[in-house]
């Protein structure tokens, strides 16, 4: 009898619950009437006289087992029960934080905004490019010395592909295949084998203009560049400065007038109140050709920028890095207003 209390006792010790209806079984099946505790103390009359000493001392550890384990699953359901009873239902959910459209985003998109209002649409290409769409068509033949204005990541095994240098691939590649009128916008990631600092990094991006039409003059893409400004920057006095594309003839850098009304101003502006934005140009009839397209019937012009400077003036922000460093406490500052 002695062992069997012993394993009793032992059951008792590693049984546990947290359940309300497991602890009552466990009270009837040890401290019920019927329980185990009552049937050894109805058998305790027969046991032989010399051993009933050690049997009742047994005994009596055992039922203090019982009902120390009783009482203290009774504390935890208690608990369990209590902490179901005080789930406080009035209480505001967990908030759901609102994200934020990354600044690069923010700004491409309002650009691709202004610009699909008078005709414009999307035309994408791939950044791993061939020699002939980055280079070759736009009127950069190998050895052209204008190659060097844009440093370039090549693939060792096969000088042919590269990563584009900037989105006017995409020009070649849309112009291949469509007929004009054409009126494209071409966003996208471009790469430079330069490297990292606060003014350059290997990866940004560019925004691609291309108009092809029958008497597509210089006016137009002055008159839509001006539109362009005064939408973006509410500012409307620009100017045209000659400069050299090998895809555009001929070809300008386009400026804006910042003014000089803040510290600012005349900091990101040297002192001038004018700062640069894009190239332009009207498109080379050499490229036209290169893509089948009759430079004696048709014109175009196209333009180029790159979307992390026009944030730099929207924002301020002096640190292309800060860009790219994906800290929340940077990106967060950034909020869309509807739709962009
Ligand atoms: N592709 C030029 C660059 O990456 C930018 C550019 C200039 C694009 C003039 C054009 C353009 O389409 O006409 O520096």
């Amino acid at each position: 009898m002695i062992e069997e209390i012993q394993q009793y006792i032992n059951e008792i010790e590693s049984f546990h619950t947290t359940d309300v209806s497991e602890t009552e079984s466990f009270r009837i099946k040890f401290l019920g009437k019927k329980g185990i505790l009552n049937e050894l103390f109805s058998r305790f009359k027969d046991v032989p006289g010399p051993e009933k000493k050690e049997v009742g001392l047994a005994l009596n550890l055992l039922k203090n087992a019982a009902n120390n384990k009783l009482n203290s699953l009774r504390e935890n359901t208690a608990a369990q029960d209590q902490k179901q009873e005080f789930t406080d239902f009035t209480q505001p959910g967990n908030p759901i934080e609102n994200g934020s459209r990354h600044p690069v985003s923010i700004v491409r998109n309002r650009i691709i905004e202004i610009f699909k209002r008078i005709g414009f649409t999307l035309s994408s290409g791939p950044e791993i490019e061939d020699d002939w769409h980055n280079f070759t068509a736009l009127n950069l033949p190998e050895y052209h010395p204008a190659r060097d204005m844009q440093d370039t990541f090549f693939i060792e095994k096969d000088p042919d592909i590269l990563l584009r240098t900037h989105t006017s691939s995409v020009q070649i590649r849309y112009m291949e295949n469509q007929k004009p009128p054409i009126r494209i916008l071409s966003p996208g990631r471009v790469y430079r084998n330069e490297a990292v600092s606060a003014r350059s990094h290997a990866m940004f991006h560019q925004i691609e203009g291309l108009y092809i039409d029958k008497d597509v003059s210089f006016a137009d893409l002055k008159q839509t560049l001006q539109y362009f400004t005064t939408e973006l920057f509410g500012k409307s006095q620009i100017r045209l400065r000659p400069s050299y594309f090998p895809f555009t003839e001929p070809s300008a850098e386009v400026d804006v007038y910042w003014g000089l009304e803040t510290e600012t101003d005349y900091k990101i502006t040297k002192g001038t109140g004018w700062l640069e934005i894009m190239g332009c140009g009207m498109v080379d009839p050499n490229v036209l050709q290169n893509v089948g397209i009759d430079p004696d019937t048709y014109s175009g012009y196209a333009f180029g920028m790159g979307i992390e400077r026009i944030a730099l003036l929207l924002y301020q922000i002096g640190d292309i890095r800060l860009y790219f460093e994906n800290d929340v406490r940077f990106l967060e500052q950034f909020q869309a207003e509807f739709g962009w």
